[in-house]
Parts: structure tokens; sequence; C-alpha cells
């Protein structure tokens, strides 16, 4: 086993890969971000449009970052340091980091609020939304909770911690995912935001349904910032690339629509409006459960699934960063671990204390003006906005070029080749999808973006 030779880990199995990585793109974004930016985007069209970015772009620049991981055995910045020696390309690897550090620090926030609506009944009973998030106390204790929680399994290491953790986490998301969806279907009324969710109506869709559809698919499948790089370098030369990487796409896409299953019946049966924003999971459906038979139940289970999901993402942002200071400078997985996890703390109170706790920080149009950008004024959402949406978009394009161009498709086609039949008619699709219409689309959806800012 690699582990005896080489301080790094290496996945003890396909499925361990499969698992941890689907674990990894399995999350917040699928259960919290996906139906509400649904709802606000008009439902049906906007999947649509989902889909095809997923299939189109996402899955050809996911392959590209699982053979630069695997063919180097390194994290992001060493991946490229390997091809490249010293050079300019290293700022991607580093932007990747940074990402990572940002991403991790509000996901963390927004996962530690899901924690604390398993116990909402108990801890904060007759609180409102509103109200649970703003108080500065319980929020930053949640935080702390969660991202310990994080540390603890990536202190674990690939194999002991990710690997085995996933493994269990993972099935137990999706059977509870089918308990929720199975009461929310069978209510009176459901039949509505079934077609909602599944009518496409194309009159209300503009370039920016495409961008945040592009957006919303990177922060899914977990792309842009070398997550899939750092998980691909633990994946054995024999394993099939194309097989995982296909598993991982297809779940993390599945997982999404059901979340929109979960939800949608459930909304519109009880007579509440799909374009909630953001507070959509955490104000409509505790609402939902209130008003549906054995509610309490359902509701306890459905937070805890979606704690569940953060978990085994969290711990893949955590992994990025830890994998560079391990690799690059030499520290031990503990020391990693504990000073970013430290710093990742300090780094996400801003974020919490952004929802009503310090007005500052919960309103920022002295820097964004009144509309904010795409309407959200408060750091939280400023964050995301940056990190997990427009430097996703840049860090995938930046490395689709550097795949494609830099080191070259024809190397990266090799890679892919170890452990899967990859060749013919396929082979060049995927070379030229890499090569031309991954960094085109990305680079018009990035200009959209930063015209939207300006
Ligand atoms: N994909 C995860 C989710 O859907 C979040 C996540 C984990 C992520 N690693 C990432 C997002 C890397 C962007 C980049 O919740």
């Amino acid at each position: 086993m690699a582990t005896e030779t080489s301080k790094r880990g290496i996945w003890n199995s396909r499925i361990g890969f499969v698992f941890a990585a689907a674990g990894s793109a399995v999350g917040l974004g699928n259960i919290w971000r996906f139906p509400y930016v649904t709802g606000e985007s008009g439902g049906g069209a906007f999947v649509i449009i989902y889909l095809i970015c997923v299939a189109l772009i996402c899955v050809p620049y996911l392959f590209a970052e699982l053979s630069l991981g695997r063919h180097h055995q390194r994290n992001p910045v060493g991946a490229i340091k390997a091809i490249t020696g010293p050079s300019g390309w290293l700022l991607v690897g580093g932007l990747c980091v940074v990402a990572g550090m940002m991403i991790l620090s509000y996901y963390s926030v927004v996962a530690g609020w899901a924690i604390g609506y398993v116990a909402k009944d108990v801890i904060a009973p007759h609180t409102s939304f509103e109200e649970f998030i703003a108080s500065p106390g319980m929020v930053i204790t949640l935080l702390a909770l969660f991202l310990g929680l994080t540390l603890y399994v990536v202190i674990g290491g690939v194999q002991q911690g990710i690997e085995r953790w996933a493994k269990v986490l993972m099935p137990m998301l999706v059977v509870l995912m089918f308990v929720v969806i199975i009461r929310s279907v069978t209510l009176e009324g459901a039949a509505e935001g079934i077609s909602f969710y599944l009518y496409p109506d194309f009159s209300e869709v503009g370039f920016q349904t495409i961008m945040v559809a592009l957006g919303q698919a990177f922060f899914s499948l977990s792309l842009g910032m070398g997550t899939m790089i750092t998980y691909g370098s633990y994946l054995p030369k024999r394993e099939n690339i194309l097989n995982s990487g296909g598993y991982v796409a297809v779940f993390d896409t599945s997982i999404a629509i059901l979340a929109g299953f979960m939800i949608f019946p459930a909304i519109f049966a009880l007579g509440f409006d799909p374009a909630h924003g953001p507070a959509l999971v955490f104000v409509i459906l505790p609402e939902v459960f209130a008003e549906m038979p054995l509610g309490g139940l359902v509701g306890v289970l459905f937070f805890l699934l979606l704690s569940i999901g953060a978990l085994t993402s969290s711990i893949s942002l955590l992994e990025v960063v830890v994998a560079y200071f391990i690799d690059e400078k030499k520290w031990s997985r503990k020391k990693s671990v504990l000073t970013i996890g430290i710093l990742a703390f300090i780094l996400a109170i801003p974020s919490a204390l952004s929802q009503g706790a310090t007005g500052f920080l919960s309103d920022m149009s002295y820097l964004f003006g009144e509309e904010g950008l795409f309407g959200q004024n408060d750091f939280l959402s400023i964050l995301d906005f940056f990190f997990g949406s427009l430097f996703l978009a840049v860090g995938a394009f930046f490395i689709s070029i550097f795949v494609g161009w830099v080191w070259g498709a024809h190397y990266a086609a090799e890679e892919i080749q170890q452990g899967s039949s990859f060749g013919g008619t396929l082979m060049k699709v995927w070379i030229f999808m890499l090569r031309y219409i991954c960094p085109a689309f990305i680079f018009i959806v990035i200009m959209g973006m930063l015209f939207d800012i300006i």
C-alpha cells in the first residue's frame, strides 16, 4: 500500500474514492443552494440549462482536474509546479488554496445553521430564522462545532478519516432524502410544485440565468478550485477515471434534482412562494414540516441530512488547503489541520456576524450600492459571489487552458487511458471540448459576471 512507502494517502478502493468525491460534491450546494436558485430563476427552464452546463462544460472539465491530480499525485500548486517549474501558473494553484480557505469559512457558517436546526426545538424554540442567524453567540458556537467536526475527520487522513466517514454518511443521506421526498410528493396539492419544477418556461430566461446556472454547476460539483485535483491525486493508477468521475457527476446531479423533489411539491402544497432566496430551506421548510403528520421527526431528519452533506463537503475544502501544506511546506497533517482550522474559524467570524448581528457587515451598500451583487449585500453573500461563483469560473478557465494547452490535452488523455479504455472519437471530442468549448464558454460567462458588477 502506498501509505507505507510515502507520507501521502491513497484511496483504499475505487468505491472509497467515489464515495469521498461524491461526498465532496453533494452538500449545501445541492440541498440548500440549488433549490433556492431554481426557485428564483423560474423552475424547469433553469433546471434544463443547469443540466446542459453540467454535461457540456463540467463533466469534460472534471476529467481535466482528475487527470492532472493523479498524474503528479500532488495538490493543485504542486501538480502545476511539477509541469511548469516555477512560473506564473503557480498563481492559479495559489488561487485554489485561497479560494478553498474562503469558501470553507462561510460554508461552515451556513452548515452551523443546519446543525442548529437539527436541535432547534430544544435550543431555540419560538425563534424565527432571522432572529436565529442574528444571534452572535448561537451562530459562532455552531460554527465552532461544525468546524471542529471537520477538523476531527480530516486529521484522521485519507483512508482512516475521509474515506471511512464518507462510506457511512453518503448512503445514510440518500435514504433520508427518500423519506422526505415520499412525504413531500404525497401531500395534497403537490402536483403544482412538480409542474413548476419540471415544466420549462423559457420566457424569463436571460444571460444571467446561464451565469447563475454555470456558477451553481461548478459549486455543486466542487470544481474550479482544485478539489478534484487533490482527490484525484489519491487515486491509484489502475483505477478508471472515466467511470469514477462519471459516477460522481451523475450522483451529484441526481441529488440536486432529488432535492428539488423534496422541496417544491411541499412549498406549493402549502401555498408558499418558491422565490424565497437563500432563506428558502430554513424559513419555509420548518413551516412545511409543522403542517404535516410526523413533521417534527421529518424536520430533524432533514436538517441532520443537510449537516451530513455539508460535513463531507467541508472535509474536501479543508483537504485542499491541508494537502498544500503537507506537500509543499512539509508540515505534518495534524499541524496543517489545526493551523488552518483556527485560521478558518477567525475568517468565518465576519460571515457569521453578517446576518443581522453587526450592521456594517449585514448591509454593505456603502461598498456595493443599494443593488448589491445579484441582489445581496451581506458579507456572507458577497464572499459567496466572489469565491463560490466568480473565482470558481476563473479557476476553471485557467485550469482548462493549463491542462488543454500548457500541459497538453494529449498527456491528460494518456493519463486517463491508464485504467480506462479511452480513445477514438470519444477522446477526440473530449480534447476538443477541453481546449475550445470549456475555456470559451467560461470566458463569456466571466465577462458577463464582471459587467454585471461594474
Ligand atoms: N460541492 C459542495 C456543495 O455542493 C461544496 C464544495 C466542496 C465546493 N468543495 C468545493 C464548492 C470546492 C466549490 C469548490 O455543497
